[in-house]
């Protein structure tokens, strides 16, 4: 097991460049063994869950050819399983995409359970409701979800939540369903419109990703294609805030600003200076911010992704901030942590935090909670007086790639070592001063 140790107060100055979607990558994989030819999908990003999935799609019989660290080729045609029951896969939420695609492709699919981040309750019952209203029967025993349909046929599917998650799942689903079907009220992020256009480079007809409806008729067949997958909105936000926190300079490549405007417009709105080129971003500050309100919301509200990240920024600027966690029901856990640090936030009702911003942090022992609420706490830890360790960095590995080698490019001082390795930790302070 691994941890990361950090000395704060360093500004990260510099250029770092944006990894692929994670997301986008989760629902492009799925799609991809839909096709009986070569699919080559690049700007893949290196990290566990991605390849998590794609353990789970060789162990279905499929080819996946992993050429070099960011391009893989799948081929579905050999696929002789359509049973995914492997360990990791129960850890990951994404593993669910499996489900949609194997549904629409064979008709059949039985997958485990999904797991993921613990961000509170997460139900998958609107995904089932697209199955079952595309003909397809579902049950869960023994940890599986089990479906299968002697024939899929297009549907008018009206989500009463908007979820990312079932809009790419029916979406997957459907495409190769007799008919038309419509997704209503379906979610809009980046990431439904990268799985939209990769699924009609191979040859499906989805319009309208990317507007909560989207209009699909069902073809027989999908084929081969090449895909570049977009740049990752979390990690470049992530970055974006670590900017301003640290109070540095960094011009962030291989982005696409247009998915990052929630996260800029709150950044100027608390005195951060951004400023958009046509696939970077610049975020620069010499000062200490200033407070806002912020609620999370559907794209192209403020993302939940973000919600740890802003948080930690906040609880550093000037006055009383409160940040509305409206998506999911327990995103606040990252609190107890970062007021280790001397942070003062208020918890109520489970979805509101009330910040009311410090002067600075100091260093602590810290734990990641949860994915995007790790990465805030490194960013913590880059701007506290001394030395902090994070460890439970495998949750940030999740979505993160080369995390503390980007950072410490950019003059962060991190480094990733050992868990309970003294040595490691007093080698780092002599390196660092
Ligand atoms: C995806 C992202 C995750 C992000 C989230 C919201 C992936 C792999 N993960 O998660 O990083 O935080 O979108 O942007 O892309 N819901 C139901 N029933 C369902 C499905 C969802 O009630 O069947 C609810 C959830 O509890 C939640 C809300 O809908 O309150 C949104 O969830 P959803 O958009 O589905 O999130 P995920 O797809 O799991």
């Amino acid at each position: 097991m691994e941890q990361y140790v950090i000395k704060g107060g360093n500004p990260l100055v510099g250029d770092v460049v944006i990894g692929g979607a994670k997301n986008a990558a989760l629902g492009i994989l799925a799609a991809a063994i839909m096709a009986d030819e070569f699919v080559t999908v690049t700007n893949l990003p290196d990290v566990k869950d991605v390849n998590i999935l794609l353990e789970a799609i060789s162990e279905t019989g499929a080819a996946v050819v992993r050429d070099e660290r960011h391009t893989v080729r799948l081929n579905g045609k050999t696929i002789g399983s359509c049973v995914v029951d492997n360990s990791y896969v129960k850890k990951m939420r994404a593993s669910y995409y499996l489900l949609g695609a194997l549904l629409g492709k064979y008709h059949h699919a039985e997958v485990a359970l999904p797991g993921g981040c613990n961000i509170g309750s997460r139900p998958i019952d609107l995904h089932l409701k697209g199955f079952r209203a595309l003909g397809a029967t579902v049950s869960i025993e023994h940890g599986m979800i089990n479906t299968s349909a002697d024939e899929l046929v297009g549907n008018h599917i009206f989500l009463d939540t908007v979820s990312v998650g079932a809009t790419i799942n029916i979406m997957l689903a459907a495409c190769m369903a007799e008919g038309k079907t419509v997704i209503e009220n379906a979610a809009k992020e980046p990431h439904i419109v990268d799985v939209a256009n990769f699924l009609n480079s191979m040859g499906a007809n989805i319009k309208g990703a990317g507007t909560d409806k989207i209009r699909m008729t069902g073809v027989t067949s999908l084929h081969a294609s090449e895909y570049s997958i977009i740049p990752d909105q979390i990690e470049a936000g992530t970055f974006m805030v670590a900017a301003a926190a640290t109070r540095g300079d960094v011009l962030i490549k291989n982005v696409i600003p247009k998915h990052l405007e929630a996260i800029s417009v709150k950044l100027m709105e608390i005195g951060a200076t951004v400023e958009e080129f046509d696939d970077a971003i610049r975020v620069t500050s010499d000062h200490r911010l200033g407070h806002t309100q912020i609620k999370t919301l559907p794209y192209p509200g403020f993302p939940t992704d973000m919600q740890p990240q802003i948080a930690t920024l906040l609880a550093l600027s000037d006055g009383t901030s409160i940040v509305t966690e409206s998506i999911f029901e327990n995103r606040f856990k990252y609190v107890d942590e970062l007021s280790r640090m001397g942070a003062s936030i208020k918890v109520e009702g489970g979805n509101v935090a009330i910040i009311e911003g410090v002067e600075g942090f100091t260093g602590a022992a810290i734990s990641a909670p949860d994915l995007r609420a790790g990465a805030a706490l490194v960013v913590a830890a880059l701007v506290a007086e001394g030395y902090s360790t994070v460890d439970c960095i495998h949750y940030i590995e999740r979505g993160y790639e080369c995390f503390e080698d980007k950072l410490a490019a950019l003059g962060g001082y991190i480094e990733k070592i050992p868990v309970d390795d003294e040595r490691a930790v007093q080698k780092f302070k002599l390196k660092v001063g």
